[in-house]
């Protein structure tokens, strides 16, 4: 017989405890925290699902990197080798960092949005929908219709709606449209990835009405590993040629770094365009830094460069990508909805069908979310009517989200297989006792990214 199991390809150095605590202390934590798990403390939360955003853990080579850091003010050498290492991934010609990557929106979009404009991607991630909002312009998602069902085990559920894009641009053109993002993989709908030939039809699309063609590259490396395993004619390619190709077909890119660039802090923005660069470089020194370090200090630079290479090697990929996949096989043969294909960075619960019984307005994510943390101690966070529901501006009716959705977004190398194991029995555990599960009611909320800051109370 031949060895199956894949194992985590790294062992570990540092250690961090938890701390566990009881069901009765969680209960009053969360009553505290408005029943918000944004508003609990770190150290009250057992598994923290709650983002794979700046939750990693780095190397021994990225520690290293931080006492390598050259923290000149200009020109340090820790930005060239930075530079290069996306210039080496991207193949773009002016590459400019930044803290993380809805800075790189701001400015993306402080340029190229403004009232009268529309930008569409695969789905918009909420810090981008609000970058754009907050321009003036407007967001507009086109996700392909099998990512509105979660049940449905289709390859590239990540896609975008081609077609749908085609009539876009027809009747707006590049007067209204000054660029189309993509999204990779698709955080919004569930993980899930983009094939190389979406990526290939829509820049091609996109230059026949010269509207440049922007990458939302956060999970790039994710990506290129679905392409690589699932889309016909890529198996004998590797991890960064397939990256590479993909990025080939972009005038540009924004990437958070606090993904697949493996450190806890950084992103940066990506443009052939000279004017573009010269003007992004404008708004950096202003809000961020000077161009060669622009908001983040050399050491991180450093780390970044050092985590960009690491995130394409095929071992790593091979296990974080199965390391979902064994979570979601799990989920399902117990009978707990969740979202399929497994995606690339997180688990998604389904909760339509989770809590049939709450209805949207009664927000079901988040009343499920909050039953995980008082189970086992699990942050998650919902992906639902809480972050993208809103209230129509004239009538008031309430507009749910597409999808109401629990995100277990899983860090990477921080957690281990026996660490996923006690997920899924929580979430077993909670599906077994779902009849008793009540909605909320919000009790404040914020003008914009209310998810962050609302209170709740359960009905
Ligand atoms: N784009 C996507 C697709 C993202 O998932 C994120 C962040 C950003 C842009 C913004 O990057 O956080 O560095 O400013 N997503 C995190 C998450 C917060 O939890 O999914 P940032």
């Amino acid at each position: 017989m031949t060895i199956q199991t894949i194992i985590e390809p790294f062992r570990i150095k540092t250690v961090e405890p938890l701390r566990m605590t009881t069901r009765g202390e969680r209960e009053q934590i969360l009553a505290k925290a408005g029943h918000n798990l944004f508003n609990v403390r770190a150290e009250d939360v057992l598994i923290d699902l709650l983002t794979d955003s700046g939750t990693s853990a780095m190397s021994a080579r990225q520690w290293a990197g931080l006492i390598d850091g050259d923290e000149s003010y200009a020109g340090a050498r820790s930005f060239y080798r930075f530079e290069k290492a996306v210039k080496d991934l991207t193949g773009l010609k002016h590459i400019i960092p930044t803290h993380q990557g809805r800075a790189a929106e701001k400015i993306l979009f402080t340029i190229l949005g403004g009232p009268g404009k529309i930008i569409p991607n695969n789905t918009h991630f909420d810090t981008t929908r609000a970058n754009i909002e907050v321009s003036g312009a407007e967001a507009a998602d086109l996700p392909v219709k099998e990512a509105l069902i979660p049940s449905l085990v289709k390859d590239f559920k990540g896609n975008m709606d081609i077609a749908g894009l085609e009539r876009l641009l027809k009747q707006k053109g590049p007067e209204q449209v000054p660029l189309v993002m993509m999204t990779v993989t698709n955080n919004s709908c569930a993980g899930q990835p983009v094939s190389m030939g979406c990526i290939r039809r829509v820049s091609e699309l996109c230059h026949s009405y010269g509207i440049p063609f922007f990458i939302d590259a956060c999970r790039f490396a994710e990506n290129a590993w679905f392409v690589k395993t699932r889309e016909p004619g890529c198996r004998g390619r590797s991890v960064t040629q397939l990256a590479q190709e993909m990025f080939s077909y972009a005038d540009g890119c924004i990437m958070s770094g606090k993904k697949d660039g493996l450190v806890n802090i950084g992103g940066f923005l990506a443009v052939n365009d000279d004017e573009l660069a010269r003007k992004a470089r404008n708004i950096l020194i202003v809000t961020e830094g000077f161009p060669t370090y622009g908001g983040l200090a050399g050491r991180d630079l450093e780390a970044f460069a050092q985590g960009l290479e690491e995130v394409v090697d095929e071992d790593y990929l091979r296990y974080r990508i199965r390391s979902i996949e064994y979570v979601v096989e799990k989920l399902d043969a117990a009978g707990v909805p969740v979202f399929k294909p497994a995606g690339g960075h997180a688990i998604y619960l389904d909760a339509t069908s989770f809590l049939p019984h709450v209805p949207p307005h009664e927000f079901p994510g988040h009343a499920l979310a909050c039953a995980l943390y008082i189970e086992g101690g699990i942050r998650s966070c919902e992906i639902g009517s809480v972050m993208f529901g809103k209230n129509d501006p004239r009538t008031g009716a309430f507009q749910p989200a597409l999808l109401e959705l629990v995100r277990l977004a899983i860090p990477r190398r921080v957690y281990t297989q026996s660490h996923m194991d006690y997920v899924v029995e929580c979430v077993g555990e909670v599906f077994a006792k779902r009849d008793a599960i009540r909605g909320v009611r919000i009790i404040q909320e914020p003008p914009v990214l209310r998810h962050f800051t609302a209170t709740f109370q359960p009905l």
